[in-house]
Formats: structure tokens, C-alpha cells, sequence
């Protein structure tokens, strides 16, 4: 292990952070701004699992915004999210206003037990922030044997099909199912033809963005992110993806109580509490079948899916989240690659508290 000053790297040189190491560091920054140890070890550990996953957009690089936030007194770091059950099948839980990763993971918790005494469970969680990655939800119901269903709302970003200013959020719709002897289904996707932190990591890098992406201002497609961040993003697929984006504040928003109808508060505006909304269903797999047949038929559905007949040009074919596993299992040994901008701005962000530096493994 080695510290690399600023020096010795070129902007876009990878600079690799081991895993435990991110974890660290992002407990002792949030505990330097006052969030208790055991919340910050929950928010360590969901923004890494991105960073492990390839979604660099909804990882470490999330927590100078989320400090501002914590420090302007809009995210109250301190907060433990409360449980209420509305029928045995039914629960709500209340983020108040803290950390939406801790109030995912008591939700997620919950809908398992339900749905392993009652075959479903489903939570509504209102009061609560941006929880980074939906992926990492899916995959603690997979890691407690059920089916997932992860919906959240959030900051207007979108146009809906027809308008020209941001309404709706780029809200992942996102499900899973655990497998057999292969690879889970992991679905998490946003609405938009690409999730907004996409064109946030294009700017902190000063790197291009595709000109479907996103229009500036003036209703002009753009490849400059910074216009585009001025701008609106684009749903995929035109009506369809404004539905999706309509349809994640309909379970998230208006069925929870939170902010909805492009109420909700983005996880880079200091000024107010998000109030975002997340809906949670967690299903048992092995309702209709044994558990053995269920997870035989999930296999030969991957086999099927990664065995089909390639089109041309194409080498391989991936199930839905296996190209992001194979990436946590890369950089599992590897570690987290980012830029010297990004160490930068999470180092300022140890200065603050007096924390020490991040450690760039040796490579
Ligand atoms: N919390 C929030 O408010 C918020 C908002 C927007 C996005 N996000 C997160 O941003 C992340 C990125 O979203 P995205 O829409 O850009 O994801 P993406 O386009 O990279 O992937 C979408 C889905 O397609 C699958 N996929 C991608 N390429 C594939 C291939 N070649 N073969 C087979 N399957 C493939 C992925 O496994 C994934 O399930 C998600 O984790 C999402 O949860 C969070």
C-alpha cells in the first residue's frame, strides 16, 4: 500500500482503492460529520458494493454531495428509521429523513420475514433519501433466498413523453430472483436512455457524453455534460421510459405519503430534506414448486439466455446483472478504480473532519 500525491498521476490515470479500505474511509468521514458508526458502516457498505459493481456513478464519489447535505442539516445523518406493520403482510417504514440506505435495508429486512412466513411481503417507505444503487437491495433479498421487487421515486430529471421540462425523476425500476448453480437475475435499470450520475462522472472526469443522452437548455441535443446536467434527460424508449419514470412515483410516491409530482429534493441540493419515496416487495421463490425445481428452472432460463444465437459482432451474451458481478469479482482483486480529481475531492472531504487520507493500493 502506498499514498499517491497529485503529482505523480496523469488526470485520467486509474488510481485503485481496495474495497475495505473504501469502507474506512467512508466510515471515518460520516462519523466525522456526526453520523453514528453503525449507520455509517451501513452507508459504507451499500455505496462500495456499487463501487464493486461497476456503478461508479452511485458509489464513494456520492459522498461529498451527501456531506453537504449531512452538514446543512437537510439529511439528518443521526436518524434510525422507524417500522410500523399495517397488516401481517404489510409494513411502512419511516426513513425520517435519514440516510435512504438505512431505511431500504430495515425495509428490504422486514419484506423477507413477511414473505418467508407468508410467501410476499411488501413495505412502503416514505421520509426517506437517495439510496444509491438499487441493485444492492435486490441482492439482500437474494442473499436471504427471495425475489425482489425495488422501485423508488426521486428528483425531477425527466421530461414526460411530450413535455419539455423535468418533471418526472430518472427513477430505477429495478427485481431479482436468486438462481441455482448460476447466476441470479439482477434487473436495475433507470428510465432514462442513461442514469443521470453517468453524466455527473463524465463532468468529474471531463470526459464527453453520447449526444441521445440528455438536451441542453434549449431542447439541443448535447455531448457536453454540464450543458446537459442544464438541461433535461432523455427517456428511453419515449412513451414507454416516461411511463416507467410515472409509474416508480405512483408505488413510491403517491402510495407512501412522501413528495411526489416532481416534488422530490435531489441528492445534490443542499437546500431541503428529499422526502423520496421506495416501494419493496420481496416474494418466496418456492410458492408453486420445491425450492430445487425453482432454481433449476432459473438455471436453464440463464442457460437458455446466455446460450442463444449471438448476432453478429456480438462475443458474448450476459444475463441481466452478470456483467456487474463479474465486475465485483474483478475488483474484489483489483480494488475500486477512480481518478485523481475524485481522490481529490474525497480527501477534502477527510480534511474537514481530520481524518487521514485515502490509501491508493500499490499497483
Ligand atoms: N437511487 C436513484 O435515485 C437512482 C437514480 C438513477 C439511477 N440509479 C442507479 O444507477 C444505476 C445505473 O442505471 P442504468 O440504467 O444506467 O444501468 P445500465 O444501463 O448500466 O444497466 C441496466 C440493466 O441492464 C443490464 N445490462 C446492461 N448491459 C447489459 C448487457 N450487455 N447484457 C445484458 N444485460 C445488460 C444490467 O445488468 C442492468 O440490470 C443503477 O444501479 C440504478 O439503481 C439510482
Amino acid at each position: 500500500m502506498a499514498e499517491v500525491s497529485s503529482a505523480q498521476s496523469a488526470p485520467d490515470a486509474k488510481l485503485y482503492v481496495e474495497a475495505a479500505e473504501a469502507r474506512k474511509f467512508i466510515e471515518a468521514v460520516l462519523t466525522g460529520n456526526g453520523v453514528p458508526a453503525s449507520n455509517a458502516a451501513v452507508v459504507a457498505k451499500c455505496l462500495v458494493a456499487a463501487d464493486l459493481r461497476g456503478v461508479d456513478t452511485h458509489g464513494i464519489n456520492r459522498i461529498p454531495s451527501y456531506m453537504a447535505r449531512v452538514r446543512a442539516g437537510v439529511l439528518d445523518g443521526t436518524a434510525t428509521p422507524s417500522l410500523s406493520k399495517i397488516t401481517p403482510v404489510v409494513a411502512q417504514v419511516d426513513g425520517r429523513n435519514g440516510f435512504g440506505f438505512l431505511a431500504a435495508s430495515l425495509g428490504m429486512k422486514e419484506a423477507c420475514e413477511m414473505a418467508r412466513e407468508f410467501g410476499i411481503g411488501m413495505v412502503s417507505i416514505k421520509h426517506s433519501n437517495h439510496f444509491g444503487m438499487s441493485a444492492w437491495i435486490v441482492q439482500q433479498a437474494i442473499d436471504d433466498g427471495m425475489m425482489s421487487l425495488v422501485f423508488t421515486n426521486s428528483s425531477p430529471a425527466l421530461p414526460v413523453f411530450g413535455g419539455k421540462s423535468k418533471l418526472m425523476g430518472v427513477s430505477p425500476i429495478a427485481c431479482g430472483a436468486p438462481g441455482g448453480q448460476e447466476k441470479p437475475f439482477i434487473l436495475d435499470m433507470a428510465p432514462s436512455v442513461a442514469a443521470r450520475g453517468k453524466i455527473y462522472k463524465a463532468k468529474r472526469r471531463g470526459e464527453k457524453i453520447p449526444l441521445d443522452w440528455a438536451l441542453d437548455a434549449e431542447g439541443r441535443p448535447t455531448d457536453d455534460p454540464t450543458a446537459a446536467l442544464g438541461g433535461v434527460m432523455l427517456p428511453m424508449g419515449g412513451p414507454k421510459g416516461s411511463a416507467l419514470a410515472i409509474m416508480m412515483d405512483v408505488f413510491s410516491g403517491v402510495l407512501s405519503g412522501s413528495e411526489f409530482a416532481g416534488g422530490v429534493t435531489g441528492p445534490y441540493d443542499p437546500s431541503k430534506p428529499s422526502d423520496v419515496g421506495h416501494f419493496l416487495v420481496a416474494i418466496k421463490p418456492d410458492l408453486f414448486m420445491s425450492l430445487d425445481d425453482f432454481r433449476k428452472r432459473m438455471d436453464f432460463l440463464y442457460q437458455r439466455v446466455v446460450g442463444s444465437d449471438k448476432a453478429a459482432g456480438v462475443e458474448r451474451i450476459y444475463f441481466p446483472g452478470e456483467i456487474e458481478q463479474l465486475t465485483q469479482e474483478e475488483r474484489e482483486r483489483t480494488g475500486i478504480p477512480l481518478v485523481q480529481a475524485e481522490i481529490d475531492a474525497l480527501n477534502e472531504e477527510a480534511k474537514k473532519v481530520g481524518k487521514p487520507l485515502i490509501t491508493i493500493r500499490a499497483q
